[in-house]
């Protein structure tokens, strides 16, 4: 028997059920699977490329109380070149445009996330879900610093693991409604990157890179992965691009002349934001409160993923 021959010997069965039964009560019920089987139509997280572009053995359960429309992972080549402030800066930027914003840290062996919005753990859960802790700006997050009791500690966790608790994240937080989750990913293209790009409906990457690197080996590698992976990059951003000169307003390429423009027209992808080296920056950030930086460099970025 076909599954379809299946589905309506049942339908044919339940119909005879009912025929039985009060036909206000019948009614009533049939509209209550119509509500539930309408709001897990719509509580589908991601946009239908990107859930489209996984293989459904990989794609994970999404949290029937979520709904996260976009979901942008935030990759480098190494630690150290600013990739949870610019996963944090682009998440600010977008919440100040009026979204409902979450960061997803997934840099589990440098979890960075909570200190630069003021969060602290532990995050709490009922049982069945956790909670984000919310932000001052009302960004959610969620971190395996929140799960720890020493946050200090550091996590020695090896890669499926890892892969592991970030799919949790995405599954057993009660994200809600969220527009843009950023996904601060571990740096490089090891296992962990790869299982999340293969779990997570990811509409694009942001490539996060410094003059010091070898700017052209890493965006192309990440390039590659995410052409793996059948993800979009969206672009890239350049940090400690110059220093402004306080006195005169200067801009001064510190780390020498940037290849970011050569590279990205190379590609053909955007450079979404160019970022200054500045201690301000560093201090909120320290503070945990990221999100009272200008968010000024980030205009570009946030046009680019507004027309997502
Ligand atoms: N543009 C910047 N100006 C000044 N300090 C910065 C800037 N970007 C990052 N930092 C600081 O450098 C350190 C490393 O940045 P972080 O975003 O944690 O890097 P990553 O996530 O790539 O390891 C942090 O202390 C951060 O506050
Ligand atoms: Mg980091
Ligand atoms: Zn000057």
């Amino acid at each position: 028997m076909t599954e379809e021959e299946k589905q309506k010997q049942i339908d044919a069965a339940v119909e005879r059920l009912n025929a039985k039964r009060d036909p206000e009560v019948v009614a009533k019920e049939q509209e209550e699977a119509r509500i539930i089987a309408e709001k897990q139509a719509k509580n589908h997280s991601g946009t239908e490329a990107a859930r489209a572009r996984i293989n459904p053995d990989f794609l994970i359960d999404d949290n029937p109380q979520s709904h996260i429309k976009h979901v942008i992972g935030v990759v480098s080549g190494k630690g150290g070149v600013g990739k949870s402030t610019v996963t944090a800066s682009l998440a600010a930027a977008m919440r100040q445009r009026g979204f409902e914003t979450a960061v997803l840290d997934a840099d589990i062996t440098g979890p960075s996330i909570p200190r630069m919005f003021g969060v602290h753990g532990p995050a709490v859960g009922d049982g069945t879900y956790m909670y984000p802790e919310v932000a001052g700006d009302g960004t959610k997050i969620m971190s395996i610093n929140l799960m720890l009791d020493d946050e200090e500690a550091p996590v020695v966790w090896r890669g499926p693991v890892i892969a592991g608790v970030v799919k949790q994240f995405w599954t057993e937080t009660l994200w809600g409604d969220v527009d843009y989750m950023f996904v601060d990913m571990p740096p490089g293209t090891g296992d962990v990157p790869l299982t999340v790009f293969q779990s997570l409906p990811i509409d694009g990457i942001v490539i996060v890179t410094s003059p010091q690197e070898l700017v052209q080996m890493i965006v192309k590698k990440a390039y590659n992965m995410a052409g793996m992976m059948n993800v979009p990059v969206l672009g890239v951003v350049e940090n400690y691009s110059y220093l402004e000169c306080p006195d005169c307003g200067k801009k001064i390429s510190v780390f020498g002349e940037s290849h970011i423009e050569e590279v990205a027209k190379e590609l053909n992808i955007p450079v979404m934001a160019k970022l200054p080296l500045d201690p301000k920056m560093a201090e909120r950030a320290d503070n945990g409160e990221i999100y009272n930086n200008s968010v000024d460099p980030f205009d570009g970025a946030c046009d680019i993923l507004s027309n997502l």
